[in-house]
This record gives structure tokens, sequence and C-alpha cells, in this order.
């Protein structure tokens, strides 16, 4: 059962910064953790606007929800979609070696937001053709009751 839930529409490049805006916000009001995780659902939005809006999405969702121990959030679009790289989840694989590497080279100015995603949240997930990415961010879990 959510604690709070919030859903955002975007159907054009003027509501995107509201939408980042509403989308801080709420990050802020219901997790310790927010401006770390609020890179990786920005990065996560702006996919979908330049990317999935670019490519014929007219609709982005973003859907944040506070949950006991976690915030999740999807971002989808009706867009073309796209095929993650398979090392994004690979198992041992360096992703942040791949980021810095991309990072540092001039010549790939694109290709770091999926690793900044995966590395700025506990849990990464891209549905099907990349229409759809889950983000989750767990709480603080240091607080106990046993006294
Ligand atoms: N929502 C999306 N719709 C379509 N393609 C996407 C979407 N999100 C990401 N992509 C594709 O995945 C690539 C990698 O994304 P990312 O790592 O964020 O790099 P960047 O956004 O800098 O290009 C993008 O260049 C794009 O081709
Ligand atoms: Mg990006």
């Amino acid at each position: 059962m959510p604690s709070a839930q919030k859903v955002i529409k975007v159907t054009g490049q003027k509501e995107y910064e509201d939408a980042r805006k509403s989308a801080r916000t709420w990050l802020l009001d219901h997790l310790a953790e927010a401006p770390q995780f609020e890179m990786a659902v920005n990065e996560a939005m702006n996919n979908a606007v330049v990317h999935g809006m670019g490519h014929g999405a007219d609709i982005v969702m973003i859907e944040l929800t506070a949950l006991q121990s976690e915030v999740k959030v999807t971002v989808s679009d009706n867009g073309i979609g796209f095929e993650p790289p398979a090392s994004l989840f690979e198992e041992g694989h360096d992703q942040a070696g791949d980021m810095l590497q991309c990072a540092a080279n001039e010549m790939w100015e694109r290709g770091r937001g999926l690793w900044m995603m995966k590395a700025m949240s506990d849990h990464l997930h891209i549905h099907g053709r990349g229409n759809k990415v889950t983000l989750i961010k767990y709480k603080n879990s240091s607080f106990t009751n046993d006294s």
C-alpha cells in the first residue's frame, strides 16, 4: 500500500520544466537521499522527453510512489523505445568505469545517462523495448525500533 503517490504528465516540451520541479519537490518531501536519486530521475525524464518525444512520443508519464522502505519512480513514453547495452546489467561489470570512460572520451558526447541512472539508484529496470524505466531508491534503514 503506497503511503504517497504522484503522477505527472508531460505532453510537450514546455511542461517539462514544471514536471522536473514537481518531481524534485516530491522527492525532497519523501526521501532523505533525494538529491542523489533526483539526478537519476531527471535523466530518465530527460531521455523520455528528448529521445522519446524526439521519436514520436506524444506523452511522458512520471509516477512517483513512496512505499514503506523505498521510493519507486517509473518514467514511460510512447515513442520508439530503445535497447539498453547488455553490459548495463551484466553481473560484475564495471559500470562506473564505463561511465567514466565514456565521460573522458570527447568523441562520446552521449550514452552516459543510463550508467548514471544505474549508479544513482538501488535498482534500475528497463522494461521491454525501453519505453518504461523503473528506478528504486531504498529509504535509509538505520532506524531500529527494538528498544
Ligand atoms: N526513452 C527513450 N526513447 C528512445 N530512446 C532512448 C530513450 N532513452 C534512452 N534512449 C536511447 O539510449 C541512448 C543512451 O541513453 P543515455 O545513456 O541517457 O545517453 P544520451 O541521453 O546522452 O544519448 C540514447 O542516446 C538513446 O538512443
Ligand atoms: Mg540521456
